[in-house]
């Protein structure tokens, strides 16, 4: 944990499940993105958001998104009516935002993303997935779509990350589920999940 790093929002980027995303500068280090998580989301998403900060905080790999740590105020209960944001994740900014936003962006320009990028942008998702499933115990993302897929470049140096592990689980290969999403169900066999 390291207290004294200053954190300034500059802009929201994003709406997420928790509340929102935005984008910060951290002196001296940069632009960053926060996810943050809001009180009034605590009860139906805390286990969500530690789920995201505890998978993200084992992971390294160009096609992943990176996380830096988490961040809260510094003291919420001296800001008048209470802070409404408990916790974020701090990560990497990724400048392009969601392919999703690329793609419609690119329809309204008549300018779609050429063959080599769709080819580049699937290996890239494909390198990250197989990343994730490849460590131990596994990671199963369970929410692979454009929404959740960052665009650093375009063009001829094409790349994208994976990102949004709200809804991933960690899988041992013994076959014990040892992180659990709601929807899993405890006796699943995990080596048939890692295979559809
Ligand atoms: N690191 C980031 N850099 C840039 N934009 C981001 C970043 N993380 C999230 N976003 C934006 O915020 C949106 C919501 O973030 P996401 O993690 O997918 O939240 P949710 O769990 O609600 O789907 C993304 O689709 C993207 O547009
Ligand atoms: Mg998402």
């Amino acid at each position: 944990m390291c207290p004294f790093i200053q954190v300034t929002v500059t802009m929201k980027i994003g709406e997420g499940a928790f509340g929102e995303v935005s984008r910060a500068e951290v002196f001296p280090y940069g632009t960053v993105a926060i996810k943050w998580l809001k009180r009034d989301r605590f009860t139906k998403h805390s286990q969500s958001f530690m789920r995201e900060a505890e998978v993200l905080a084992r992971l390294n790999h160009p096609n992943i998104i990176r996380m830096f740590g988490l961040v809260t105020e510094p003291s919420p209960s001296s800001s008048p009516g209470g802070s409404s944001i408990i916790a974020g994740i701090m990560m990497e900014h990724v400048r392009g935002g969601s392919l999703s936003q690329r793609l419609r962006l690119r329809a309204q320009a008549c300018q779609p993303f050429t063959l080599r990028e769709r080819c580049l942008i699937a290996l890239q998702a494909a390198l990250g997935m197989a990343y994730l499933h490849d460590q131990h115990p596994a990671v199963i993302h369970f929410d692979l779509k454009p929404d959740n897929l960052l665009v650093e470049r375009e063009g001829q140096d094409v790349l994208v990350k994976v990102a949004d592990f709200g809804r991933s689980c960690l899988v041992l290969v013994s076959g014990r589920l040892v992180l659990e999403q709601q929807r899993c169900d405890r006796d699943v066999d995990p080596l048939r999940l890692l295979r559809d």
